[in-house]
């Protein structure tokens, strides 16, 4: 039986690898912290590793003992990271740092596994040409806009820097979506309530990855002989900003005023929602930062390599993933 730590369990695609592992017979290792709410994460085949990701020389002590009891694991998708925060310098400090203290406590305690994934982001890469439309390419040069994407880019540089094969992949999802997803969800919610908003009159050219394709992908490609390359993760479809309301006023049976708020006052209005939501010590999806990225118009990317690599076939498009999606917040009573 294959070993698997995945770090960030208890969030919302952590939790969906956790199933996707459990699926697959792996004894799975949840990567938590003691804060972490635990959830999603009741199925006792679940063993928790412990371990703040922020000391070095805690976390490869825990790993030595770890090695002790169940032995090295073989694979390790390190997918705990930050999107949103009130302090700046989290951004680097969580997705760069600790992704380094991850991966120098692995080689410290002789425990580097079989294949590691790092779940970076589109956004390290940044937006596509506005004009153009041309989908953003793995061999384009990175231009993150936002210091959550600038975080990422760090991360990945590290990890293609180290030397000796390291074993990694590294997984560049756009926006992905499903139960348990907190900033999508806020769409499904506007609609729900009868509004439909956008930001100036543009249309945002924009890429998706249903939660469950982009589990099984990653697995598939923990299984596959390939290491050391990077992808961009999309269900291979290319949509827009009303394409996406639209799917789900159809699937809500909802009809809904259109809000078309001009660029500057959404620029406030975000600043002071950050503002508002940090003093009450909890960032808030409508931030500065992602202001910067819902006012690019190109979203696109090219991820034809996981199709060519990994045989990579959505089983989700965009029409059934919100359905889905949808079904789950109503299961839940948030829509
Ligand atoms: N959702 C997307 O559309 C998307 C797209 C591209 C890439 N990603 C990447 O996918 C990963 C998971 O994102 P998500 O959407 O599932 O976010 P999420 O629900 O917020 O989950 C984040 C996970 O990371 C953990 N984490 C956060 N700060 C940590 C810290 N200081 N130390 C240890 N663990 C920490 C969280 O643990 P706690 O529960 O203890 O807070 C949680 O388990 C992230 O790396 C994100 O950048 C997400």
């Amino acid at each position: 039986m294959k070993k698997i730590l995945i770090t960030g369990a208890s969030g919302f695609i952590g939790s969906f690898l956790v199933e996707e592992a459990l699926k697959r017979d792996y004894k799975v290792f949840a990567g938590v912290r003691s804060s972490s709410k635990r959830t999603y994460l009741s199925d006792n085949r679940i063993v928790f590793f412990e371990s703040e990701l922020s000391d070095r020389n805690v976390l490869t002590e825990n790993l030595k003992k770890h090695k002790k009891i169940y032995g090295r694991f073989d694979y390790i998708i390190h997918n705990a990271g930050i999107t949103k925060s009130c302090r700046k310098e989290d951004f680097e400090i969580v997705n760069f740092k600790y992704t380094k203290n991850v991966i120098n406590a692995l080689i410290a305690s002789d425990s580097i596994p079989d294949k590691f994934i790092y779940m970076s982001s589109l956004a390290a890469y940044g937006p596509g040409d506005a004009h153009s439309l041309q989908p953003i390419k793995d061999s384009d040069i990175p231009h993150p806009i936002t210091l959550y994407g600038k975080s990422k880019l760090k991360a990945e540089q590290f990890i293609k820097s180290l030397e000796g094969g390291f074993p990694y992949l590294i997984f560049r999802p756009t926006g992905a979506y499903g139960s348990r997803e907190k900033d999508y969800y806020l769409a499904f919610k506007n609609i729900k309530q009868g509004f439909e908003s956008y930001i100036g009159s543009m249309e945002q050219h924009i890429t998706f990855i249903y939660v469950k394709d982009l589990v099984r992908l990653l697995f598939d490609a923990l299984e596959s002989g390939i290491s050391r390359k990077s992808y961009f993760v999309t269900d291979l479809n290319q949509y827009t900003s009303i394409e996406f309301n639209r799917l789900i006023k159809q699937h809500l049976g909802k009809k809904t005023i259109t809000l078309v708020f001009p660029r500057p006052l959404v620029k406030i209005l975000f600043f002071i929602n950050e503002k508002i939501s940090c003093f009450m010590g909890r960032p808030s999806t409508l931030n500065s930062e992602k202001y910067k990225e819902l006012i690019c118009k190109n979203w696109l990317c090219d991820s034809s390599e996981i199709t060519k690599d990994f045989d990579f076939i959505p089983e989700y498009n965009l029409k059934m993933g919100v359905e889905e999606t949808a079904a789950a917040y109503k299961r839940e009573k948030l829509l």
